[in-house]
């Protein structure tokens, strides 16, 4: 059984849809989500979903291996980033060779980087007047957003589209595509 961890700061409708895709799924299941904030959505979902939660501290998260050891323990293959907004520690990517996917609700390499989440990116785009928005789904590397790509889908921007129909759009996107990638980058590894 390949066991993935979840990795969110906000809502978790992302992890929501993935523990859903992976309920009873015959080789993939989600066996834990992690949070920076102990008031996030994620975790209400992901215990509503009898999913076992973690809440995680900048000081032990990036000095200490307690993370290492606990993925170690519950056998996880996989990281997975749904909406987390801390930088990955190298020990954790030392550790987890494109095993560790990130969603960005943008066509990367643009509109990435720091900084750019959320709210951030869909009004950049609408500012910029871009003709079309979408998702990008890569491994995770040092550096914010800039691992190598796995996926993209794209969605048309109107002229009667603001920066929340974008974020919208692009969500939906997430939704659709999110666990069926990482179900297929498992299948291939
Ligand atoms: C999504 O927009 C995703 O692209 C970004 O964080 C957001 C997570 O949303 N990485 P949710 O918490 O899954 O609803």
């Amino acid at each position: 059984m390949n066991k993935i961890a979840i990795f969110a700061s906000g809502t978790g409708s992302n992890a929501e849809k993935i523990i859903q895709y992976f309920n009873s799924h015959s080789s993939v299941a989600v066996d834990l989500v992690v949070s920076n904030r102990k008031n996030a959505g994620v975790l209400k979902m992901a215990e509503a979903n009898g999913v076992d939660t973690l809440i995680i501290e900048r000081s032990s998260f990036y000095g200490s291996t307690n993370i290492l050891n606990t993925f170690k323990e519950r056998d996880i293959s996989y990281l997975i980033l749904a909406g987390f907004l801390w930088l990955i520690p190298e020990k954790l990517i030392e550790r987890f060779p494109k095993k560790i996917i990130n969603i960005h609700p943008a066509l990367l390499p643009a509109y990435g980087g720091k900084g750019m989440y959320g709210m951030n990116v869909h009004k950049a785009v609408f500012n910029a007047k871009e003709k079309e928005s979408g998702i990008s789904i890569h491994f995770v590397n040092a550096h914010y957003d800039e691992g190598e790509l796995i996926f993209q889908a794209k969605c048309p921007i109107h002229s009667s589209d603001t920066p929340a129909t974008i974020a919208a759009k692009v969500l939906q996107l997430e939704h659709q595509h999110f666990a069926e990638v990482i179900e297929r980058v498992i299948a291939d590894q």
